[in-house]
């Protein structure tokens, strides 16, 4: 409960992401005057920058119900009936990872999302035919880490689509002091900067680095998260002053050390560190290319001239 009161309930609250709030407040609003359901959005981008957090905002703004779901926990074409039988008119079905749902799951939800319809299979073989129910109107909300996993008659039935950014050094602070309010814990400007810094654009991990920081603060100091403190429990946390941790470390010191500055497919280096490609992929590369340490060639993964004077390893002289 308390992990959810942290979150910001309405778009007014809601830090960054600036042009998809413009966005989606015009649209909600449009949808509220007609007093219409809003289109279906889908929401893409990496992990942790509040796509569920908006979803929850959405339904909030509109003043409807939410039925949260995920891609994998939708098993067979029924379980999706279920859900959709049960919404009320102007309802918001939040789909997370919704690029993992079944195929023949995905099929169901064309003529939910397109007709508001239902086609249900009723018997078996010759006799076998299809009946037609009608749904009330209502808004999917579908979260993915990468709209390209998507299939396209999926992707192109939405008719909002906003990708999120990484998070400035600023807003991140912002939303540490934020937090910092809501948990009654002091803390100067300077150590909200530090945790911003090191907390890779995403706010689900300034606030996770908040947390623990504050821990510090109240065992080792007086309860005020200064700078010294922050840079203390951070250094601790194997967490360095660009927010890289012990992952990204072994990654690029594997592609500078292992593999000497040669392009590396994603699935080897994977393999050399024991990390899940996926995850790789999901949650460390976008940052990465983001801050400019990692390239994507068409012959494999190299480290930046950056990333090596970061990691204080010479850079390969070709
Ligand atoms: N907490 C987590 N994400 C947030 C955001 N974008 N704005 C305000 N508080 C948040």
């Amino acid at each position: 409960a308390a992990e959810l009161s942290l979150r910001p309930r309405y778009l007014g609250e809601y830090i960054g992401q600036t042009k998809v709030k413009e966005n989606l407040t015009i649209y909600i609003e449009a949808a509220k005057m007609r007093k219409e359901a809003l289109d279906h959005v889908l929401l893409y981008g990496p992990p942790g920058l509040g796509k569920t957090t908006l979803s929850n905002i959405i339904a909030n703004e509109l003043g409807v119900n939410l039925r949260t779901t995920s891609g994998p926990a939708i098993e067979r074409p029924g379980d999706l009936a279920a859900l959709l039988t049960n919404l009320q008119e102007g309802d918001v079905l939040f789909i997370d990872e919704i690029h993992r749902l079944h195929r023949t799951v995905e099929e169901v939800l064309y003529p939910a999302m397109e007709d508001f319809a239902l086609d249900i299979m009723i018997g078996k073989g010759p006799s076998a035919r299809s009946v037609r129910l009608d749904l009330p109107p209502f808004t999917l909300i579908g979260a993915t880490t990468r709209a390209g996993l998507l299939s396209a008659p999926l992707r192109d039935r939405f008719g909002v689509v906003s990708r999120l950014e990484f998070y400035t050094v600023d807003e991140l602070a912002f939303i540490i002091s934020r937090t910092s309010d809501i948990l009654n814990a002091g803390i100067v400007g300077e150590a909200a900067i530090e945790i911003a810094l090191r907390s890779r654009g995403t706010p689900r991990i300034a606030n996770r680095l908040l947390k623990r920081v504050r821990d510090f603060a109240q065992v080792r100091g007086d309860g005020i998260i200064t700078q010294e403190i922050a840079n203390l429990a951070l250094e601790l946390l194997q967490v360095d002053p660009m927010g890289l941790d012990s992952i990204d470390h072994k990654m690029l010191h594997a592609m500078m050390t292992t593999f000497s500055g040669r392009p590396v497919g994603l699935d080897t280096i994977a393999a050399t560190i024991g990390e899940e490609s996926q995850t790789i992929e999901d949650v460390y590369e976008p940052y990465l290319m983001q801050i400019g340490f990692l390239q994507r060639t068409p012959r494999g993964r190299i480290a930046t001239e950056h990333a090596y004077r970061h990691l204080g390893i010479a850079y390969p002289d070709r």
